[in-house]
């Protein structure tokens, strides 16, 4: 039995747990909103660094943010106009991203408090979560479990599980934004990132996928062979303008909806890399485009557009309103899971 490198502490009344494996990468997790508030890992010469946006004061998760560091649900990202209808029922949602629904509402997964305890069999937590039937609008009484894991292979596994007592809509990811650099002040436009995904949702004015899949060859959208996220990203291109740079679904090359890798990305001054593998049909490719120097970041100075990039593996936006897409449905006595992995790694 391996025996969980777990601390935890109290800050400003939240708990906070670290992981750390024996290579000496770390990861922070806060009891609210499953947050990672830190995740350490050297550069090509050892040095250690963090490379996830975040506060260094933990109360400042409890205001506004862009969902820093969060696990997304009950449904991560956009549902439109707030409704969709299962069984015969129309569910109103709130629309609080304009006239769409966005990442569960008012008070979604992000801001609740979970449970956590540690794995028995594994270097890891396990976070739960009841929401309520009729919370933020969504019906069935949801139990949610999320575990993170950091192997000694330098892999932060994030595995989601949830079961529901009514008919209900599911997608869960994890909000994490990542600058490889470790310096906050930095944008992200000098990553280098490859997608292993032949198409991406386009989406309408307020960020809705229209509903077909486009093939990005051709486009600035096509990351199947590396590029930095930079090159193409001030196109002139109508997609890019909706997002005001990338903020796109795209559909994770995954036939068999098996864990695979979905992206790499390469900052290459610190050599630092990291491997996204997942089970999920989708990523959101979000480029910080509405970071506004706002927000403190944790070494002084503030989060500018672009100082973080998300790579956010879930089902597609706003499913619930589309037949074509994988379904999100979850019914009575099934178990949703999903599982994420992020490899860190230099070269
Ligand atoms: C997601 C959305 C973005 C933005 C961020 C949070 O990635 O797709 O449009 O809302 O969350 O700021």
């Amino acid at each position: 039995m391996i025996k969980p490198n777990l601390t935890s502490h109290e800050k400003n009344g939240l708990s906070s747990y670290t992981l750390i494996n024996e290579y000496g990468l770390s990861i922070e997790v806060l009891n609210l909103g499953g947050i990672i508030c830190s995740i350490n890992t050297p550069d090509r010469n050892g040095v250690f660094e963090d490379i996830v946006l975040g506060f260094k004061d933990p109360k400042h998760y409890l205001g506004e943010h862009p969902y820093f560091g969060a696990v997304a649900g009950r449904y991560a990202n956009r549902i439109a106009d707030g409704k969709f209808s299962l069984e015969g029922n129309e569910f109103t949602l709130a629309q609080n991203n304009d006239t769409n629904h966005l990442h569960g509402g008012i008070k979604g997964f992000d801001k609740v408090l979970w449970n956590v305890e540690s794995l028995k069999n594994e270097n890891g937590i396990q976070l739960s979560y009841t929401s309520k039937d009729g919370e933020e609008g969504y019906p069935g009484n949801l139990s949610v479990t999320v575990d993170y894991v950091l192997t000694k292979d330098n892999i932060l596994k994030v595995k989601y599980r949830a079961q529901t007592d009514k008919t209900t809509v599911i997608n869960l990811t994890q909000h994490s934004y990542f600058n490889l650099s470790g310096d906050f002040a930095a944008q992200i436009l000098d990553h280098e990132l490859q997608l292993n995904a032949d198409k991406y949702l386009p989406l309408d004015n307020t960020q809705i996928p229209v509903g077909n899949y486009q093939s990005v060859v051709g486009t600035p959208f096509d990351f199947s062979t590396p590029k930095t996220i930079g090159r193409d990203i001030e196109d002139k291109n109508k997609q890019l303008e909706i997002g005001s740079g990338y903020d796109h679904c795209w559909v994770i090359n995954n036939p068999n909806n098996e864990i695979v890798k979905a992206a790499e990305v390469y900052h290459p001054q610190s050599g630092r890399t990291m491997d996204v593998y997942t089970d999920q049909p989708g990523m959101q490719c979000y480029t910080g485009n509405f970071m506004d120097n706002t927000l403190p970041s944790k070494t002084g100075g503030t989060y500018g557009p672009r100082s973080g990039f998300c790579l956010e593996t879930q089902h597609f936006p706003n499913a619930p309103n589309e037949p074509n897409f994988p379904t999100t449905i979850l019914n009575p006595g099934e178990t949703f899971t999903s599982e994420t992995w992020f490899q860190f790694s230099v070269k």
